[in-house]
């Protein structure tokens, strides 16, 4: 049996697989640019976070209507069950299905009834997170939010992805702002391509509970002091960072010195259909290459549900 685990980052877009893309793209009448399954499969060779960006917002097209989106994530949860998932903060990023005439009520929904039975079906209580594309504007983010009022309910919290450099945290105060006054949960991605000041800015300037991936917070020791302080987590993400080159090799990864720094680490598979492998897939591949020994790898899975923003005793009973 897998560790029962929590999974923090995820983004829903990117647990779509080569067959259920093709299986959509049918049904949709969209047309895809490869041939079949292996040629989509062979252009996974990603050699930076644009690149994989560019694809995985290409592929996208295929995602029509409620049903596919329910079909989606009950294809996530499904195969995040077997992993020992049992609880899943998921992503979703609006704007990349509302710029294709998608509304937002759609996507939202279809993606809510799945999550309405994942409990019963699959074992694993979820929460969403919605995530502003920091490579749109600032404007573009707070009309989202305001489109997301009526389903407000749905949604645990906000979040922010997609290209970081030169886009930074601070960019999104007045939206991040507005998510606070609506009660809603913040998070941000920081130091994945970005430096170690984004880090610092999401968390000074968006008020970020906790910081997607974070890894070049470790080329500065003040911060990586404050964040083990205040335990903030970082929900890393091992093999997409391996194929989004932002390390070389699991084995060169810098999750045990994160660890020994006293950070509150989790493990998360993020994009898990584009980067080779689910939540548990994960946890083995760092075992592996890192020869972590079973007490680190319980520490990591007992970080995700004190990370996760389920209430205490909630958390307790999920694992
Ligand atoms: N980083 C930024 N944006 C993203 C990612 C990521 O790893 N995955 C999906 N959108
Ligand atoms: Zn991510």
């Amino acid at each position: 049996m897998p560790v029962p685990k929590a999974e923090l980052h995820l983004h829903i877009e990117g647990t779509l697989e080569p067959e259920l893309a093709f299986a959509l793209a049918a049904r949709n009448g969209v047309t895809l640019p490869y041939a079949d399954t292996d040629a989509l499969r062979a252009a996974y060779s990603f050699g930076d976070l644009q690149s994989f960006l560019d694809l995985y917002y290409n592929l996208m097209a295929v995602l029509r209507t409620a049903e596919d989106f329910t079909e989606l994530a009950d294809a996530y949860l499904e195969r995040a069950a077997a992993q020992g998932v049992r609880h899943a903060e998921i992503f979703f990023d609006p704007q990349a299905h509302t710029a294709r005439g998608v509304p937002i009520g759609t996507v939202i929904e279809g993606l809510g009834a799945s999550l309405d039975r994942a409990e019963e079906r699959y074992g694993i209580s979820t929460r969403l997170i919605l995530c502003f594309l920091r490579d749109e504007s600032a404007e573009s983010a707070l009309a989202t939010l305001d489109a997301a009022k009526p389903y407000l309910h749905r949604i645990t919290g906000v979040g922010l992805d997609s290209a970081e450099v030169g886009h930074p945290p601070a960019k999104f105060r007045e939206v991040y702002e507005e998510a606070a006054r609506l009660g809603l949960r913040r998070v941000a991605h920081a130091g994945e391509e970005g430096p170690a000041a984004y880090v610092r800015e999401a968390l000074d300037v968006l008020g970020a509970e906790r910081i997607d991936h974070g890894l070049r917070c470790m080329e500065d020791p003040e911060l990586v002091d404050r964040l083990a302080r205040e335990r903030i987590p970082l929900t890393v993400c091992p093999f997409s960072n391996v194929r989004l080159r932002v390390v070389d090799t699991l084995a060169d990864h810098p999750l045990p010195a994160m660890m020994a720094a006293g950070l509150l680490v989790t493990v998360n598979s993020d994009d898990p259909a584009y980067f080779g492998g689910y939540a548990g897939d994960n946890f083995d591949g760092i075992r592996d290459a890192l020869g972590l020994a079973p007490e680190q790898l319980r520490e990591l899975a007992r970080n995700s549900f004190r990370a996760s923003f389920l209430e205490d005793d909630e958390a307790r009973r999920a694992r």
